[in-house]
Formats: C-alpha cells, sequence, structure tokens
C-alpha cells in the first residue's frame, strides 16, 4: 500500500486556504465595459442577442457610465450606430457624429472618473458594413482607409476619448492614427490597438447591436486574422508597438487563450482581452436555459483571462460581474 507523498488537496479544503493562495484575483479594476449609443432614438432599445445589454440614448449612456463608475469599474468603450450610413463612413468622423456627441457627454458626467476609449472602426458608419473604404470590386482598400481611421481619431480624441481602439485590422493603422494625433496636438491620447483580431464567428450579436451586414454576404477574412496561425499575431503585435500602440489586445477571448499567454510574455505594455458578443451571448443562453450557472461560468472565464496573462478585459459582463464582487 502506497501512499501519495506530497498532498495538494490539503490547500484546497477551505475557502479561506483557496484564497490564501489563488495566483490570480478577479476585481472590478480588471473590467472595461463595451457601451453602444444609437442615433436618434427617445428610448434605450434592448439587443436581443446580447441579453441584458442595450442601445442607448446619449442619456441612458450617461447614466450606465456613472453606474459603472460607482461599482468600481475604471473604463468603457463606446460604440457609435449613427442613424445614417453611406460608403465612407461620414458620420464616423462627422463633429456632430453619435459617437462624438456621445463621447462629450460621456467626459462631461465623469471627467477623470472612468478611462473612456472609442472603439475607431468605420463598420458600424459604412452602407456596405466593412471596416474599410471598399473598391469598385468590392475589394477592402488599405491606404485609403488609414486616411478615413486618422480623421476618425482625431475627432474621438478632439470630443474626449482618453483612448482610441483602432479595430479594423488594416495595415499601417496605429502608426497613421498616431501621426494624426499628433498633429492634431492630440499627443496625449492614447492608442490601444486591437492588434491580433481574428476573424471569428463569435461576432454575430455585435453585427445585431451596431445594425451591420456585410455586402453581398462577404466576411472579414482578408483583413482579420486567420484563426489557423499563431505566429503572425506576435508578428501584428510586434509591429503595432513599433506604430506607436500604448496597449495591445487579443481577441476574441478564450478560444485564444495560447495566443494571449504567447503575447504577454512577450510584450511589456498592457495587454486587453476582449471577452466578445458571442462568448457573452453563449453562456447567457446557456444559463437562461438552466443547462449551466451563468455567473459562475462568467467568473471562470474572466478569471482564466487574467490566468492566460490579460491586465484587462473588455466584457459585456463589466457591470453584472462588478456587482458580484462587490465593487
Ligand atoms: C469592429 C469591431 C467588431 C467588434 C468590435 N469591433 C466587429 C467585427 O470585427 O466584425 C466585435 C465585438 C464583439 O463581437 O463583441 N468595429
Amino acid at each position: 500500500m502506497s501512499f501519495p507523498a506530497r498532498r495538494l488537496r490539503r490547500l484546497r479544503s477551505t475557502p479561506a486556504f483557496r484564497r490564501l493562495v489563488a495566483e490570480t484575483r478577479l476585481s472590478p479594476d480588471d473590467l472595461v465595459a463595451p457601451l453602444f449609443v444609437r442615433e436618434a432614438i427617445s428610448e434605450p432599445r434592448p439587443i436581443v442577442s446580447l441579453p441584458g445589454v442595450v442601445q442607448h440614448t446619449v442619456e441612458s449612456l450617461t447614466a450606465e457610465a456613472k453606474r459603472l463608475c460607482s461599482l468600481g469599474v475604471p473604463g468603457i468603450i463606446l460604440f457609435g450606430v449613427p442613424a445614417a450610413k453611406d460608403a465612407r463612413g461620414s458620420a464616423a468622423s462627422d463633429r456632430d457624429g453619435i459617437a462624438q456627441v456621445a463621447l462629450r457627454a460621456v467626459r462631461d458626467a465623469v471627467g477623470d472618473e472612468l478611462v473612456v476609449m472609442a472603439d475607431l472602426c468605420l463598420d458600424e458608419y459604412t452602407d456596405h458594413g466593412h471596416c474599410g473604404l471598399v473598391r469598385q470590386d468590392g475589394s477592402v482598400d488599405n491606404d485609403s482607409t488609414l486616411l478615413r481611421y486618422q480623421e476618425v481619431a482625431v475627432a474621438q480624441a478632439e470630443a474626449g476619448a482618453a483612448v482610441v481602439a483602432p479595430s479594423g485590422m488594416m495595415d499601417g493603422q496605429v502608426a497613421a492614427i498616431r501621426a494624426a494625433l499628433d498633429e492634431a496636438g492630440f499627443a496625449e491620447t492614447a492608442i490601444l490597438a486591437y492588434s491580433a483580431k481574428y476573424a471569428s464567428g463569435l461576432y454575430g450579436p455585435f453585427r445585431e447591436a451596431v445594425d451591420v451586414t456585410i455586402a453581398g454576404g462577404g466576411d472579414r477574412r482578408s483583413y482579420q486574422q486567420d484563426y489557423a496561425n499563431a505566429t503572425e499575431a506576435l508578428a501584428e503585435v510586434r509591429l503595432d508597438l513599433e506604430e506607436g500602440a500604448d496597449m495591445v489586445m487579443v481577441k476574441p477571448g478564450v478560444t485564444y487563450l495560447d495566443i494571449l499567454a504567447e503575447v504577454a510574455a512577450a510584450v511589456e505594455v498592457p495587454v486587453a482581452a476582449y471577452q466578445v458578443s458571442g462568448e457573452y451571448s453563449m453562456i447567457k443562453v446557456a444559463a437562461e436555459r438552466g443547462y449551466i450557472d451563468g455567473e459562475a461560468v462568467a467568473l471562470e472565464q474572466l478569471t482564466a483571462l487574467k490566468r492566460a496573462g490579460a491586465s484587462f478585459v473588455l466584457t459585456y459582463f463589466a457591470g453584472e460581474v462588478a456587482e458580484l464582487l462587490g465593487g
């Protein structure tokens, strides 16, 4: 009869033991809430495929920002949904575009108490639904898109974004945006680069959240990364840092923990993870049906993202989890 020499179970025996030896701790400080604001609505509109998440009015958005602030959440990232879309995504850089109006209102309401970030992309604003400008043949043109991103960045910074977060996966976008911000006098505005962003089926509910249909049944595989690849994620991150990114992101979350761990080990800047819309909805809907405990799975996945190396996590659970954690 041989008994185990080392007993790992001793330190798991009580909640106090487990607290004492926990290597990873999730706190409201780790969370950034993605928020949607829609132009020309008078009441917040539920997003059916993202249970519990709404398209805000400017008014309800500022109220939600204040609530998150009081729960101890340090950041939000804003997505605008314009009333009218066109080929260039004009409203994205319009001084009176919905994102800019909302950014001003939120900054007026919360000042520096929250890190107010702006998603910087064209897809919410273009009638074709692509993240960049589209040529006659339907392909997405890299360099003319960069000029648009420069205009959007300056408009967002001018409206009060402390951080702009380019999510379009165009080559050279960080350098272009950094140059435009500096030129316009916004040297203090930081860039959170969606560096390793994969072409994922998990963005489904987000399309409803921002009313996007990609023209002709198209997809984003000519600019977002192929999920078969890991090495190019490191190249994307390295280039973004060389171009001046202050922070980098891996997206989506749990399906890409290997990428997140590799990136976190390789860089000296904060690394964000984005638990995207499909990840959130899968948990919510399975929980609604009683198949899983939604709160438990949310905490497990968010902790896993931190354990893998995330400095913070963008998540639609931010408010709910901050409340759970007693923030
Ligand atoms: C692009 C953008 C997307 C998301 C964040 N920024 C959509 C896409 O790349 O297709 C997805 C976020 C989510 O699914 O929660 N502006």
